[in-house]
């Protein structure tokens, strides 16, 4: 998705932005860095450490952690530190600096994909209308509803429909104003193995999907009775990610300009009935566990999420790996809840029970903070009374807490856990960075670290370090045709940098963002030169260039030399091997 949104914003402002903006003020403003050397250090933000290995170089403009290995630029800075994505992170650093984003509308974007994701909306949309109209003349359906005592405004608002039984009422209906294939693509349609397509959902109660622009992007569909599967759900498609989105949540946002807290709850049905209460801002997932990305969406738009969940076995397996996977998204400021129901409700039976009111109640009162949670659970699993069972219970809490950020919400949980085991909180700590022990090496403090890298990789750390640098080198072309290993990369990465001058290493990162060349420069943007002399840098610089065509010259040889041995050279070989011999 970074990819395809990435290619809006023309990348030469993406590089002059990445220019202009100082990532050194841009992670100082959110967290306090301190001058070493060259450099400026802070305890990384993205990983627990009491000693700083978090690096930001003013001159690559670029951030590296050398215990947890996170790195990037001002952009992706933003990216992980505020959970933006790509265009908020662009937007917020041009504002920050009085820019306009200019928009290339879909230059870089395959426009044939765009044409078809917007055929894929339409068909969509005018499924669900299609799925609607059958429900206003289902008598069985409408029962069905009545009997669960939904109202058909809150029906409607959801836009619920219904599907009767049939193989091929989609195909009927909307083949060949588009094509079958649009419908598999869509995941309207199964595909048989002897050729031919079915209509994925047949005889049920069918639920557009939304995402947050109000798009339909696929569908759930229960069944009337007691049929299995009870739900069905579309499959992944191109713009359909469960991992992604939130039943509910484009209508939450609509029902209310100011939400304040979202409810995340297991079904469709529990968000409808909820709403039908006038308790609009709940959220399912959609049929699977709750991911960072869904907690991610869900920060974007409020700072409170309470997850409302069933009190059964199930619903508190749900809970803990709710609270697995939403851990590294946990920030001060930022407030995560868990509220269990009475053995055997949902939220949709509960609410039916005991009103708005006292729902609403509850979900303030009775919920349980995230931390607490965390505690309550694991004390349950691990008997503190023992010091084997405290130190098996630290164990756990440090791999759950390794990928908490530093803040008051760590100290706390830290002190609360010292307070059960007796074991200081500098104990714990400790253990924490010793299990999480750095597997980057911190190169800046090797110095010579350079003589290990390959004239290639050096000469692409120096280029990425001080892009200028490219003004030494006289002939790319000679480079790529040395066919040693990364020779073309280099060649590029020369190529990319004498077409774009201003280009700095965090500029060359974003432009290549999602491809085999940004692992490749991340990788070698950790590197730091031990010197900041340019006279030194560029007399490395040129010793690379040189040792490479001297490497090439010897693979030459030596091939040429064998041949000699083995067979004999014709005319043009035996040349250059005297050419090669006499340089
Ligand atoms: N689910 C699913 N596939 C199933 C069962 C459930 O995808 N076979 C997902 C659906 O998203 C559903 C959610 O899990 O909304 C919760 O399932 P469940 O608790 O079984 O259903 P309810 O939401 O209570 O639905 P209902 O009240 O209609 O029985
Ligand atoms: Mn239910």
């Amino acid at each position: 998705m970074r990819f395809t949104l990435a290619g809006i914003i023309p990348r030469q402002f993406v590089d002059e932005l990445l220019t202009k903006v100082d990532v050194v003020e841009v992670i100082n403003s959110r967290l306090p860095l301190k001058k070493k050397g060259h450099e400026y250090t802070a305890c990384c933000p993205f990983h627990s450490e009491k000693t700083p290995s978090f690096s930001v170089s003013p001159s690559k403009q670029f951030y590296h952690c050398f215990g947890c290995g996170v790195n990037g630029s001002a952009i992706s800075f933003l990216m992980e530190y505020e959970h933006y994505d790509f265009i908020e992170a662009v937007e917020q650093l041009a504002s920050d600096i009085g820019l306009e984003v200019p928009r290339e509308q879909g230059k870089l974007v395959d426009p044939k994909k765009i044409e078809r994701q917007k055929d894929h909306y339409e068909l969509l949309e005018a499924v669900a209308q299609f799925y609607q109209q059958h429900l206003q003349v289902s008598d069985i359906a409408k029962d069905y509803l009545q009997q669960r005592d939904l109202s058909s405004n809150v029906a409607s608002h959801f836009g619920l429909g219904f599907i009767p039984e049939g193989w091929d009422l989609l195909s009927q209906r909307f083949v060949p104003e588009y094509t079958a294939q649009q419908l598999i693509d869509t995941g309207l349609l199964i595909e048989k193995d002897e050729g031919g397509a079915y209509d994925r959902f047949r005889d049920r109660i069918m639920f557009p999907i939304r995402d947050t622009r109000g798009r339909v992007i696929g569908f759930g569909g229960r069944v009337l009775g007691d049929g299995m599967p009870k739900y069905l759900n579309s499959p992944e498609t191109e713009i359909f990610h469960k991992g992604m989105e939130l039943y509910g949540l484009y209508e939450a946002r609509k029902a209310s300009r100011k939400l304040t807290r979202i409810i995340v709850v297991e079904g469709y049905m529990d968000v409808i009935a909820l709403a039908q209460f006038d308790i609009n801002n709940a959220v399912a997932t959609l049929g699977t566990a709750t991911t960072k990305d869904h907690i991610r969406q869900i920060f974007r738009t409020v700072d409170e999420v309470v997850f409302c969940f069933d009190g059964d076995r199930a619903g508190r397996d749900a809970a803990w790996k709710a609270l697995k996977n939403v851990i590294p998204e946990v920030r001060d400021g930022k407030e995560i809840y868990f509220n269990f129901l009475p053995d055997g409700e949902d939220p949709d039976s509960q609410v039916r029970k005991i009103g708005k009111n006292l729902f609403n109640q509850s979900l303030s009162e009775a919920s349980i903070s995230l931390t607490d949670y965390l505690i309550q659970h694991l004390q349950e699993n691990y008997n503190l009374s023992s010091r084997e069972g405290s130190v098996r219970f630290i164990d756990e809490v440090i791999k759950l807490l390794a990928h908490l950020s530093e803040g008051l919400i760590k100290d706390q949980l830290l002190d609360e856990v010292s307070r059960l085991t007796s074991i200081k909180v500098d104990v714990i700590r400790k253990k924490m960075l010793t299990n999480d022990a750095p597997q980057v090496q911190n190169f800046s403090q090797q110095g010579s670290q350079a003589v290990r890298l390959s004239p290639v990789r050096y000469a692409a750390s120096l280029l990425l370090h001080d892009t200028s640098l490219v003004a030494a080198v006289e002939d790319s072309e000679q480079i790529s045709q040395t066919g040693i290993k990364g020779a073309d990369f280099l060649a590029t990465l020369i190529e990319t940098i004498e077409e774009n001058p201003n280009i700095n290493g965090a500029g060359i990162v974003e432009r290549w963002r999602g491809t085999a060349y940004e692992i490749a420069c991340l990788d070698l943007m950790k590197w730091q030169p031990s010197f900041q002399d340019q006279t030194m840098l560029k007399n490395e610089f040129m010793g690379c260039l040189q040792n490479i065509i001297e490497k090439s010259r010897q693979q030459r040889l030596e091939c040429l030399l064998q041949k000699a041995r083995n067979e004999s050279l014709d005319a043009m070989e035996k040349k250059d091997l005297l050419t090669l011999l006499s340089q």
